[in-house]
């Protein structure tokens, strides 16, 4: 007899929940006391960021800000700094934010509704669903990259997961498989399939829960769902850093940059626009220096719109940093005593070669 709509949800539900019972993951960080605090972090943290790379600097970040109060109180500048190498930083300077909305106007107490949660700055429907369900193990609904693979996958859905018909087609299956009860495992459970099992090439399909019931399965087409955007290549840009060190190279320039755009609040070097040449900028600023400019190797970095091709450039100055030459927005960042600000992955790369060279 065929199952009725009913059976197949009880069906699909039951048999990840088993799974997961048997091969979830059960000792990552986060899910020891699962706090709303340390859950929030960890999603935010596990946004585009898979959980290997997520694990030391989650430590390190819970570690220095045990609650929600210590993060509000801390400087932009130190939070950065804890997320210097994790990139999308916007995901950062939010996490800030919703601290201090929290601390504020919460009384350091996070709400337990999907709507609530999804007000705060870099919270999005599917990790206040995710809050909602691994902290308070209430009923909600979760759909990232994960679990929109599984269910393209096994209802074989046309479109690609970003358009917004097919969103929509994805948060009422996922609705619909979401049981009336342990709504903690079931959603870790699918973020643990997804990862683990239906995984974007090679999916384990013989250890898969669900292989009997899964459409791509059963029509031999796993590898054509979720179905790729065409993926225009990245354009190149290109910029120059100036590297300017002090006379006996123990310090060197760093630049705060504006609030919004790329790395925004982070450190980096002084760039210089295509017509200005460095001596142009010394002159600017009235820095005197001494020698050659020394090309260092060029360094090709990669954000998800674009590549920046950095050529960094270095120039020693022939007097010691003093107050002239400080500016709020300028930081003479000492290489032998490094300070916690946030720096971008280039620039972090760049300071240890500078450091190493010279
Ligand atoms: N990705 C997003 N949230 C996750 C979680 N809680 N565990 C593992 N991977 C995740």
């Amino acid at each position: 007899m065929p199952l009725n709509q009913a059976d197949k949800q009880q069906h699909f539900s039951t048999a990840v929940l088993d799974w997961f019972n048997q091969n979830g993951r059960k000792h990552l960080p986060w899910q020891q006391d699962p706090s709303p605090y340390r859950v929030w972090v960890s999603e935010i943290m596990l946004q585009q960021t898979q959980v290997a790379t997520v694990i030391p600097y989650y430590e390190r970040f819970i570690r220095r800000f045990t609650d929600v109060s210590v993060l509000a109180q801390a400087s932009q500048d130190e939070v950065l700094h804890y997320w210097t190498g994790l990139g999308y930083y916007a995901r950062a300077r939010n996490l800030h934010k919703t601290a201090k909305i929290i601390d504020e106007q919460y009384q350091g107490q996070f709400p337990d509704s999907v709507e609530a949660l999804g007000e705060l700055p870099g919270i999005g429907r599917s990790t206040a669903g995710a809050i909602v369900a691994l902290a308070f193990n209430k009923r909600a609904v979760i759909l990232d990259g994960n679990v929109k693979r599984v269910l393209c996958r096994y209802h074989c859905i046309e479109g690609w997961p970003d358009q917004s018909q097919t969103q929509k087609q994805l948060w009422q299956i996922a609705e619909q498989y979401t049981p009336e009860k342990d709504f903690r495992s079931y959603t870790q459970a699918m973020m643990d399939l997804g990862a683990t099992v239906c995984t974007r090439s090679s999916p384990r399909c013989s250890e898969c829960p669900l292989q009997d019931s899964c459409e791509a399965f059963l029509s031999s087409r796993c590898d054509q769902f979720p179905q790729r955007k065409p993926r225009k290549s990245l354009p190149l840009k290109s910029t120059r850093m100036l590297i300017l060190l002090s006379p006996d190279k123990s310090r060197v320039l760093l630049e705060k940059r504006p609030p919004q755009g790329i790395w925004g609040g982070l450190w980096s070097f002084p760039e210089l626009q295509e017509e200005i040449q460095v001596q142009d900028y010394l002159d600017q600023y009235g820095f005197k220096a001494a020698g050659n400019t020394l090309a260092m190797g060029e360094i090709l970095h990669t954000f998800s719109h674009f590549q920046l091709n950095i050529r960094p450039l270095v120039k020693k100055l022939r007097q010691e940093p003093s107050s002239i030459m400080e500016k709020p927005d300028w930081h003479w960042y000492d290489l032998q005593k490094p300070q916690q600000l946030g720096l971008a992955a280039p620039i972090k790369t760049l300071l240890a070669q500078v450091e190493e060279q010279l």
